[in-house]
């Protein structure tokens, strides 16, 4: 699909007709025969989640969100005999992000799009498919691919966000719509990819979009009615207007200028976790909009909440407290991962804590009752920060991060972080947290003057300066820096156990189990196990395609079941360009994949791709026209057909297309002939000369291709 070329406007239209976009919103009904309860899921069952170890009733498993299963039918002695029980194609060959909910033998998930599927769990079969129907050229506000993390229950109810901004309620016997409600303002660039979770017979949901503009907050719906009850806005709006909050009064004297006109940021776009011990509700709030705080802040400041965890009342939305991981942040260091509640025994002192391992790279344990970190410490090689002062609470930043700077040295973490959305488990049986940890610099250069533009990414940083150069001992030197690892991290010492080096960065979420197991995909295309205690590889399936998502286990009919999602995709392979295809390039093949002990179903072999080859067009563009497509294709094309116009494998590599030699460019570029495909028209945007010299640079960059693979051969 990555390298796909089109040969003609007739193929190009036979595409678009495929898609099959239609009217919003629609709800099929398989004729299964089966009769489908409501799932019966409310906050006792919810918080007794271990009284019921063989469903998986909200997004972690239980509200401590750990992912850790009590389950052992499957471990560590009988594990080699795991086999596929059934697997099932999804229509999405989009990323698949999602964790499913199983609930009383009925498995639910959401796939790319939006959509949502239940199945029985135990067979595979389809009860019934929803399918919100967002609109393909909602893509364009996404900022990292059309993905969502999962869906939520409540008393008969199943919830699922859209990419577009809609809470839609379904019933979960029959997949029908009961309620919708819009929680954003389509004038602005929101979106929504992360699963709701229910508290109290409430819905709560963030958004995304810390790139495109927008001002960041969590929302509180009625389960029964879709009624909003509370809103809490994570960065302070205009001050010349009333605070919605008294705490903004307080946040808005850690911004300066005129944040307000470039959105502030602070997305709650993953994490949302309840603590039913102490009643509150944590929120992870993402980067500041822009990354370059010169735009947004200029004459300094911590720009609350960004990058913080924040403490909430769940009735009200009251602010309790917050703690600030990364003030001022500048590297799109998010603290929206994964955050897990459980009670460790630090200092002979059973202290109530949270686990954080977000994008910045350090892990924090903070107490749950004050919000203040017991410790902290890197657990992964950093430079922006040499740690964390503990008396202020506040890393100890290096002069050699800060920017504008014209350093020639990565900062790390880059901006996909030392850990993204990727979940992460803490098992309480060996005490060790599993990270999937992410090994990737990124050169920060900021940009002199900057004003947000439309339809674009927008940093306010030189996304030219951030390219892949070209130069093969630089490039090569890159590459080798770049990898993954699947980290376990003893909280308590803060220090690491064990660790498994992979190759590959961007591997999947962790489920770590009772039966002295963790399962991992990975970004090669594999699903595994490892013993808990000591990281022995005990199990590896061939999954055909990358694993980004985080597995389950669940029991149906007495037998112990093991689900992933499967299906490569993200803002790595759409952003990263020839990191994402370091290693060789990887197919999406959206699938539910479920094993048991003896299964006996089999994958269908995969279909050869014939290899493409490139043609470009001669060059015939100026330099300078080269040079102004490769700023345009860096702030409107990169962050979904790659870096330097190399394709992570998931949607197409320019350099191989054939509307480079005609007037289709311009057809696709500004006309919206594959918009039904989430390609938006950019003519907004753009002028005919400014995509002509896009496709000049992605002509140039063809070429270049050619020479370095010749110079290769001679090699
Ligand atoms: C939000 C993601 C996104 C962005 C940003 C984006 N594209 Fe696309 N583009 C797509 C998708 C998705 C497709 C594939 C549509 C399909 O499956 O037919 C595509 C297809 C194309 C194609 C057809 C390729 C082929 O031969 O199959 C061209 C040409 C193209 N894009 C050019 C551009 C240019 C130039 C820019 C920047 C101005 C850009 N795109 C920005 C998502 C994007």
């Amino acid at each position: 699909m990555g390298r796909r070329r089109i040969s003609s406007i007739a193929a190009l239209l036979a595409l678009v007709a495929a898609c099959g976009c239609g009217k919003r919103g629609t709800q099929t009904s398989k004729e299964t025969g089966e009769n489908v309860k409501p799932a019966d899921v409310d906050a006792a069952r919810i918080v007794n989640a271990d009284r019921d170890p063989g469903d998986w009733l909200t997004y972690g498993r239980t509200y401590s969100e750990q992912r850790f299963s009590p389950l052992k039918q499957i471990n560590d002695g009988n594990v080699g005999q795991l086999k596929l029980a059934w697997y099932s194609d999804l229509d999405t060959h989009r990323g698949q992000e999602a964790t499913p909910i199983v609930v009383d033998g009925v498995m639910y998930f959401s796939t790319a799009w939006s959509k949502v599927i239940a199945m029985n769990a135990a067979t595979g079969k389809r009860l019934w498919e929803y399918d919100p129907k967002v609109p393909p050229e909602w893509a364009i506000n996404l900022c990292c691919d059309v993905v969502n993390r999962g869906v939520a229950m409540w008393k008969g109810k199943v919830f699922v966000g859209t990419l577009d901004g809609r809470l839609v309620a379904l019933d979960s016997a029959t997949g029908k719509p009961v309620w919708e409600t819009l929680t954003i303002d389509p004038k602005y660039r929101y979106s929504i990819t992360g699963a709701p979770r229910v508290v109290k017979g409430m819905v709560i949901i963030g958004n995304g979009g810390a790139e495109l503009n927008v001002r960041g907050y969590v929302s509180a719906y009625d389960a029964e009615t879709g009624k909003l009850v509370w809103r809490f806005y994570t960065v302070p709006g205009d001050p010349a207007k009333p605070f919605e909050n008294p705490i903004l009064k307080m946040a808005a004297k850690t911004w300066t200028g005129e944040w307000w006109k470039v959105g502030g940021g602070g997305t709650v776009w993953d994490s949302i976790v309840y603590d039913p011990d102490l009643d509150q509700l944590y929120i992870g709030v993402g980067n500041g909009d822009s990354w370059n705080p010169k735009f947004r802040s200029p004459h300094g400041g911590d720009n609350l909440f960004i990058s913080s965890i924040v403490a909430l009342k769940p009735e009200t939305g009251k602010f309790v407290w917050y703690y600030q991981e990364t003030p001022r942040d500048q590297w799109d260091y998010d603290s929206d991962q994964s955050i897990l509640l459980t009670t460790l025994k630090i200092g002979g002192q059973e202290r109530k804590v949270i686990l954080h391992a977000p994008k910045n790279g350090i892990f924090y344990v903070i107490d749950r009752v004050t919000g203040k970190p017991i410790s902290a410490k890197p657990f992964t090689a950093i430079n922006w920060a040499t740690g964390v002062d503990m008396k202020a609470g506040r890393p100890i930043f290096t002069s050699f991060a800060r920017y504008p700077a014209s350093n020639a040295k990565p900062v790390t973490p880059g901006p996909l972080g030392a850990h993204s959305w990727q979940p992460m488990s803490y098992s309480p049986r060996t005490g060790l947290v599993y990270i999937p940890v992410i090994e990737a610099g990124f050169l920060y250069r900021g940009l002199k003057d900057f004003e947000p533009k439309k339809l674009a990414f927008n940093t306010g940083i030189n996304m030219v300066a951030a390219e892949m150069p070209q130069n093969p001992a630089i490039k090569q030197a890159i590459l080798n820096s770049v990898h993954g690892e699947l980290l376990a991290w003893d909280p308590v010492n803060q220090k690491p156990a064990w660790k498994i080096e992979r190759p590959r960065p961007w591997n999947g979420g962790v489920l770590s189990t009772a039966g002295n197991l963790v399962f991992e995909g990975t970004a090669a295309g594999n699903f595994e196990a490892y013993r808990a205690d000591n990281g022995t590889k005990l199990w590896s399936f061939n999954a055909q395609t990358g694993v980004m998502a985080g597995p389950v286990t669940y029991m149906a009919n007495g037998e112990q079941y093991v689900a992933v999602l499967a299906g490569w995709g993200g803002v790595f392979p759409l952003a990263t360009g020839a990191v994402a295809i370091k290693g060789g390039e990887v197919r999406n093949i959206s699938r539910m994949l479920v094993f048991k002990m003896g299964g006996t179903a089999s994958l269908p072999p995969v279909p050869k791709a014939e290899p493409p080859v490139l043609n470009p067009p001669p060059m015939t563009a100026s330099k300078a026209t080269v040079s102004k497509g490769q700023q345009l294709y860096q702030t409107y094309c990169s962050t979904c057909h790659g870096d330097a116009v190399v394709s992570g494998g998931v949607l197409p590599d320019l350099r191989y297309s054939s509307a480079l030699a005609n007037d289709e460019w311009f057809n696709v570029v500004l006309r919206g002939l594959l918009e039904p495909h989430g390609m938006v028209s950019f003519s907004k945007a753009l002028s005919h000369d400014d995509a002509a010299a896009i496709r000049a640079y992605v002509i140039f960059r063809a070429h270049q291709t050619i020479e370095q693979e010749k110079a290769s051969a001679k090699k």
